[in-house]
């Protein structure tokens, strides 16, 4: 279907766009799924089927490919990393039948998270008093402070299990309470074989002519430097992270798969142009945006917190296709708009009184953008489960047309529903 190259997958707005459902539609084209950014974050969901029944699975640190019996799964040294986090979702998938040791890979060389670095995000959140960046509490911007200032344990302590008790007993909490201190020496002695130097484990993997995908986390407009800062993860979640977070090559990769909504959600605090649920929203806006938010099923898929919700927005869109440098584009969650009559989208901001197609320089500017919007007219029939182009509505041919022409990438795969089925693949485009 793709390039035949290894490919890179990322989210092209603030996360939850379905990057694992694309994931699950491409996963067989793929020997391994690599991820490289980011910590135990917020959940993707994740389906398959086991014994003939379907099953979901939400997954904080494991790559989507996981539910792939036979792809590798390699965690990056971009990535920080939980043991704790991990050694559950582990046995989350074994207590389903799912074997995953004989394919986990875990880089010598990322960060781990420890207690210390949740309490340090939990006190960090709550001296932010208004100004708090609504971040997951999951100890992962700690974790990347202590890795920036040189200062942070890497996944290669935990080969020694007896030098990495030690290491612990340096730290407070450690001290405090041996039975944590077990939990963690457990988890060496038993993972330590997973541990190794994933960027040559990649590059045999390469020789031996197998395919990868880097999974990226989160999503462009959280990444750390492209991102809505300060409203941003800690992290590289764009298309260039998979190269300094898995130790890889650009000229490696073939295919950059971006993958976006059909409306915008976000949770955490930062700008967002085109919400319709914030606090100063009209009445018939808020009802909008709670009307995407039930059909969309938009709440955290562990802490089942309601996202912030939108229409799409092209002037952040054209910006994440061009920073990820996108080659295949994916569109989801169509069918969410079904019941429009009319459906905005955001192709420019008025700024100043100055209307442009491009990003303002900062968040505080962005906060301030009066979005411009064109309507089209709605399909209001049943999309959900649609698999051919052709079968469309033709409002919603017109609307995926329009969108084309204006962000100057074709579309080429459609998701009508968290199905894998359920995908439009359009293999001319
Ligand atoms: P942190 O990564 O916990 O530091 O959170 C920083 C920002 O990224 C917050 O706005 C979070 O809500 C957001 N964030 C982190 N992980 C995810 C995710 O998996 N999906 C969507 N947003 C996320």
């Amino acid at each position: 279907m793709l390039d035949k190259s290894h490919s890179v997958l990322v989210g092209l707005q603030w996360g939850d766009e379905g990057k694992a459902k694309i994931i699950d539609y491409l996963g067989s084209e793929f020997d391994v799924v690599a991820r490289f950014n980011g910590g135990a974050n917020a959940g993707h969901t994740s389906r398959a089927t086991v014994n003939g029944k379907e099953l979901e699975f939400v997954f904080h640190l494991l790559p989507s490919g996981a539910l792939h019996e036979g792809t590798h799964c390699a965690l990056g040294n971009g990535m920080v990393i939980d043991p704790l986090a991990l050694e559950k979702e582990v046995k989350s998938l074994e207590s389903h039948g799912i074997e995953i040791r004989s394919r986990l890979h875990i880089s010598s060389q990322a960060h781990l998270v420890l207690p210390h670095h949740k309490e340090r995000d939990k006190k960090q959140e709550s001296g932010r008093k208004g100004k708090s960046l609504g971040t997951t509490l999951r100890g992962i911007g700690p974790a990347y402070e202590d890795k920036i200032r040189r200062v942070g344990l890497r996944m290669e302590e935990l080969c020694d299990s007896q030098k990495f008790q030690e290491t612990l007993l340096e730290i407070e909490d450690f001290q405090l309470d041996r039975e944590l201190l077990k939990k963690y020496v457990n988890f060496a002695e038993q993972y330590g074989a997973y541990i190794k130097d994933v960027s040559e484990l990649l590059r045999s993997f390469h020789e031996k002519g197998q395919k990868i995908l880097f999974e990226g986390a989160q999503a462009s407009f959280l990444d750390i430097d492209q991102g809505t800062y300060p409203y941003v993860s800690s992290s590289n979640s764009v298309a260039g992270g998979a190269c300094t977070g898995c130790g890889v090559g650009p000229g490696l990769i073939g295919d950059v798969i971006g993958v976006a909504k059909s409306y915008l959600t976000r949770v955490g605090a930062g700008p967002f142009p085109t919400e319709l649920t914030n606090e100063n929203a009209s009445l018939e806006n808020r009802q909008l945006g709670e009307q995407l938010r039930e059909r969309g099923r938009e709440y955290g898929a562990t802490t089942g917190r309601p996202r912030r919700t939108g229409w799409l927005d092209l002037v952040m869109l054209r910006r994440a296709l061009w920073v990820n440098g996108i080659t295949t584009l994916a569109l989801t969650k169509l069918d969410v708009l079904d019941h429009l009559p009319r459906i905005p989208v955001c192709v420019g901001y008025k700024l100043d009184g100055v209307e442009s197609n491009r990003l303002p320089m900062g968040s505080e500017a962005l906060n301030r953008v009066e979005p411009v919007y064109a309507y089209l007219q709605g399909w209001e029939c049943c999309t959900e489960g649609i698999s051919r182009f052709e079968d469309l509505p033709e409002n919603a041919a017109k609307y995926i047309q329009f969108l084309e022409e204006r962000i100057g990438v074709a579309i080429k795969i459609i998701s009508t529903s968290p199905h894998r089925d359920h995908t439009i693949f359009r293999e001319s485009m």
